[in-house]
């Protein structure tokens, strides 16, 4: 493997503490890394190498040190460096050209650097405008490879310029777009699901499927996060992203292989085949709702409102809902349902595929004990697994029919260590597989599907904010979106196999 050097920007900031260097770390103890990698550290706070060694390692929080020698804290702590710069000053990046060619030559790197913007989004422009002015991202010894977090934009016309932006200074291959679900394991197992098996596929279609669900619930409420989370809302911050390529794994067409641009063409054409929403369908096809005060386990909680940095006044969604539809031959009519909220009764995120009855009712519905259809739920965290749903008789007399469930649960394949997403992403990024990360094209589209919803909801103030008691399944409402004779939204519990009008207390 390559030998690199992981520039990170924001060095000193909350991701990088409990995300990025945990996950350099473990990525290292797994020895997963080439021998030669360093990680350099930029921010605008001062700090020496030592400070900020024991900041983000020795005195980490998210770092435990239980069981490892001197000698190995010392090995990892000693390829940590850190430059203080202002980082829009584009003269300031003499500094860091300075400290990469020392570092370079220290670990024998050869030229090959990840820039991973850790940083508020408005900086996403000027550092790769700096770097460039610096000649650092030039290709003519080694590679450089840029990785921006999510915000990808704010809308279509700032995501649009951003990737104009960029590009002027970095080309596709080189910018990684992290999207952290994608780095799940059991979204990458959505295809394998669907495409190592051959039970499934032939029935992934309209003539099989009465409809999609996809859940994604957290029980926790904004916390301290309202300053950016009311700019942000849970269209933005869950669905155009993370949410959205759920859909396009679950829903796209085979590709022609696994390689990166074969899997990233089908997603980007199962994007262009969502049926925008109108702005004139948009009361009737989302739903928005806002988390209200309640009590839960006797203590009182805030609602949304009334949250440090949010408005009084604020109409934010911290819940949405959508039915949308998909216009190609797989689902032509099969509604797709997602919804994704705060404060709701627990945290889970799953995917419902629930199938068409039998054509023909042979039994009588008074024996049938089992009013499902069949479901198969794909369970993406936590107590990732399978479950599939179906009727079966219950001995004796006549033919009364019962739900049972056939179940897997990831827990059971292995022993090995299951990375975590940033550990995924990070090791793929090195290796330069570019498969987990969004392009930027499919960015572009995933925003113009959300566009005039945005934009209904900016310019229609009558479209209604619903509330919702913390720790109830959203506004009451939303159990009318899905139109099914039989079937409503499955309220899942923390295990997979259980599930009802569940409230985790
Ligand atoms: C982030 C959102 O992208 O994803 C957060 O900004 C959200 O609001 C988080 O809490 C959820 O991630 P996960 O992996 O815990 O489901």
């Amino acid at each position: 493997m390559d030998g690199v050097i992981f520039v990170i920007f924001g060095a000193s900031g909350d991701l990088a503490v409990r995300k990025l260097i945990p996950a350099i770390f473990e990525l290292h103890q797994g020895k997963y890394l080439p021998e030669n990698f360093a990680v350099l550290g930029v921010s605008r706070s001062e700090y020496t190498d030592a400070a900020f060694r024991k900041k983000v390692f020795y005195e980490s929080e998210f770092i435990d040190l239980k069981g490892k020698s001197k000698e190995e804290q010392k090995d990892f702590a000693e390829r940590l460096s850190y430059t203080a710069i202002q980082t829009s000053e584009t003269k300031d990046y003499a500094k860091v050209k300075k400290q990469l060619a020392k570092i370079d030559k220290q670990f024998n790197i050869g030229g090959n650097y990840i820039y991973y913007l850790s940083t508020p989004p408005f900086l996403y422009k000027t550092i790769p405008a700096c770097l460039a002015a610096h000649g650092l991202n030039e290709e003519k010894e080694g590679w450089k490879r840029l990785v921006i977090e999510k915000p990808f934009g704010y809308d279509l016309e700032t995501a649009v310029a951003l990737n104009k932006d960029i590009k002027q200074y970095f080309q596709e291959n080189q910018i990684y777009r992290i999207d952290h679900y994608l780095g799940k394991e059991t979204v990458q197992n959505l295809l394998v699901t669907r495409f190592a098996n051959g039970i499934f596929e032939p029935l992934w279609n309209r003539n099989y499927i009465e409809h999609v669900q996809i859940t994604n619930a957290e029980n926790l409420t904004v916390g301290s996060r309202g300053g950016y989370y009311d700019k942000s809302g849970a269209l933005r911050d869950m669905f155009q992203n993370h949410l959205m390529q759920i859909v396009a794994h679950l829903a796209m067409e085979p590709p022609i292989s696994a390689d990166a641009n074969a899997i990233r063409n089908e997603k980007l054409k199962l994007l262009q085949s969502i049926r925008p929403i109108k702005e004139e369908e948009v009361s009737k096809q989302v739903i928005r709702g806002q988390y209200t005060k309640s009590t839960i386990e006797k203590k009182a909680i805030n609602g949304y409102r009334q949250e440090e940095g949010v408005p009084s006044d604020s109409r934010t969604e911290t819940f949405v809902a959508l039915k949308f539809f998909i216009d190609n031959w797989r689902w032509a009519g099969v509604p797709f349902y997602v919804r994704s909220g705060k404060a709701l009764p627990t945290k889970v995120t799953e995917v419902v595929i629930t199938f068409k009855d039998p054509p023909h009712a042979l039994f009588r519905k008074e024996e049938m004990v089992y009013n499902d259809n069949n479901q198969l739920i794909i369970r993406i965290q936590p107590d990732e697994g399978l479950l599939l749903k179906f009727g079966m008789k219950v001995p004796g007399a006549g033919f009364e029919v019962k739900d049972v469930g056939m179940d897997f649960h990831y827990s059971d394949l292995t022993n090995a260590h299951v990375p975590a997403a940033y550990e995924r992403l990070l090791l793929d990024m090195i290796k330069g597989d570019a498969t987990l990360y969004a392009r930027g094209d499919s960015v572009e589209e995933a925003w113009r599907f959300v566009e005039p919803i945005l934009n209904a909801w900016k310019n229609n103030p009558k479209i209604k904010v619903y509330g919702y008691p913390a720790g109830t399944w959203g506004p009451a409402v939303v159990a009318k979106l899905i139109e099914s004779d039989d079937v409503t939204w499955r309220n899942p519990c923390r295990d997979l196999t259980t599930d009802g009008s569940f409230s985790e207390l």
